[in-house]
């Protein structure tokens, strides 16, 4: 095992009817103004929103609004909620919604605390030293954005969709209600299961020393977010398999499965930000196309481990066989698994592996994957 410093210092409030606790978790922590962010509307629909105001009068805690953030969050509304905080003098951040509220909010605090343009922190020009608080209640699955230090966020004129990542934007208290996820269209649970695999998948198959812990614990959240998938499209308000999804989608990206492992990186999300960011695909729909793909061109770097794969997940002795029933699964549960499948044509595919190839670079494997290298990918989706 590798020399490691894990620290995540966010505190998940776990279970039913948290929800109506946020104000006391803030004022805890000795907060009396925040700025509310969230989306499209999902929470006005499910009375979350009413809830979420209740808990923060009874407490005291006052309050200005950002809504109207969108899935692959843009930063111009980022921008705007930057612009409140530093005109009303706001404390901290509240994000309810999905990873997109979450990731906004997160870039907020980080920007509120800057003299600078907030892309700067994106695009590795400047460094985040400062931070307002983020609180989160979510009602959405899939990016463990409520307990990881990152935000991804699509920057509207450049269509350029960049990370920032950062122990400072950690959130302090993040509600996690999995009844408050019933809710959510079937689309977007399929697209959660894809997201969360790809979160175990990538450091599982890259990292170049692979502990037995840690991959058996990627083994365990992979088998356990197909089940737990299955029986919610049955049911979507089943409670204990939405509990363990929800449970199931933090632990696959805050930090605790690449702990130990060494060079492990982020392929498939790489090139996915350059689907989403050019033609505004869902996160884990691009995801359930780049993986077969990405399997198919990686799977000869690291062949014990993909024969591992096959054997642990499917019961299957040949490693390609593993690749072939991960695909079929995706197909079974209605995600998509080829370019067309989102409707990017053939001719697309050089623009989306240039963008991508910018992002590899600031990910540090512009080597590997060159612009001719995620073509090739591409090709195979
Ligand atoms: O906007 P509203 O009305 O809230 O609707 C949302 C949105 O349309 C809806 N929704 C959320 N909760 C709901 C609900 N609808 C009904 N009932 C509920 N309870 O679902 C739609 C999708 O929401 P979104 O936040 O976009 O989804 P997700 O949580 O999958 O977040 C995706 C974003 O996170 C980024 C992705 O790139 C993408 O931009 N990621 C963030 C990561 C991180 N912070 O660590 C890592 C990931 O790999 C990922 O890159
Ligand atoms: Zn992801």
């Amino acid at each position: 095992m590798n020399d490691f410093m894990y620290h995540n210092p966010t505190k998940i409030e776990f279970g039913r009817e948290k929800e109506n606790n946020i104000g006391q978790y803030i004022k805890e922590a000795n907060i009396e103004s925040i700025l509310l962010v969230y989306g499209s509307g999902s929470i006005k629909k499910n009375g979350l929103y009413e809830k979420i105001i209740a808990s923060l009068k009874t407490n005291g805690i006052s309050y200005e609004e950002l809504d109207g953030v969108v899935s692959n969050p843009l930063l111009s509304r980022v921008n705007d909620g930057i612009k409140i905080i530093k005109e009303k003098k706001i404390q901290a951040v509240l994000g309810v919604g999905g990873g997109s509220v979450a990731d906004s909010a997160k870039a907020i605090a980080a920007g509120a605390k800057y003299d600078g343009d907030v892309w700067d922190f994106f695009i590795h020009k400047a460094e985040i030293t400062e931070a307002l608080p983020v609180f989160t209640v979510m009602t959405l699955a899939a990016t463990a954005s409520e307990m990881n230090g990152n935000a991804v966020v699509m920057n509207d004129e450049t269509k350029q969709k960049y990370a920032i990542a950062s122990i400072l934007i950690n959130p302090v208290v993040s509600v996690v209600n999995p009844e408050l996820m019933a809710t959510v269209s079937r689309e977007y649970l399929v697209y959660s299961a894809v997201d969360i695999i790809a979160h175990s998948i990538e450091v599982y198959f890259t990292a170049t020393l692979h502990p037995n812990f840690n991959s058996r614990i990627v083994e365990s959240i992979i088998k356990t977010v197909m089940e737990t998938t299955e029986v919610l499209l049955e049911n979507p308000n089943d409670y204990e398999a939405r509990a363990e999804f929800a449970w199931i989608a933090i632990q696959a990206l805050n930090g605790l499965t690449p702990a130990g492992t060494e060079g492990g990186s982020f392929p498939n999300h790489m090139i996915e930000h350059s689907l989403s960011a050019l033609y505004n695909v869902a996160h884990g729909a691009g995801l359930s196309v780049v993986i077969p793909a990405w399997m198919k061109w990686y799977e000869n770097q690291n062949p014990k481990q993909f024969k591992r794969f096959a054997k642990e997940i499917f019961n299957e002795e040949d490693s390609s066989k593993g690749i072939e029933k991960l695909e079929e699964w995706f197909a079974k549960i209605g995600a998509p698994v080829s370019l067309a499948d989102v409707n990017i044509p053939r001719d697309g595919i050089v623009e989306l592996a240039i963008n991508a190839n910018a992002t590899a670079s600031m990910w540090g494997i512009g080597e590997m994957y060159t612009v001719d290298a995620i073509v090739n990918i591409l090709e195979k989706a």
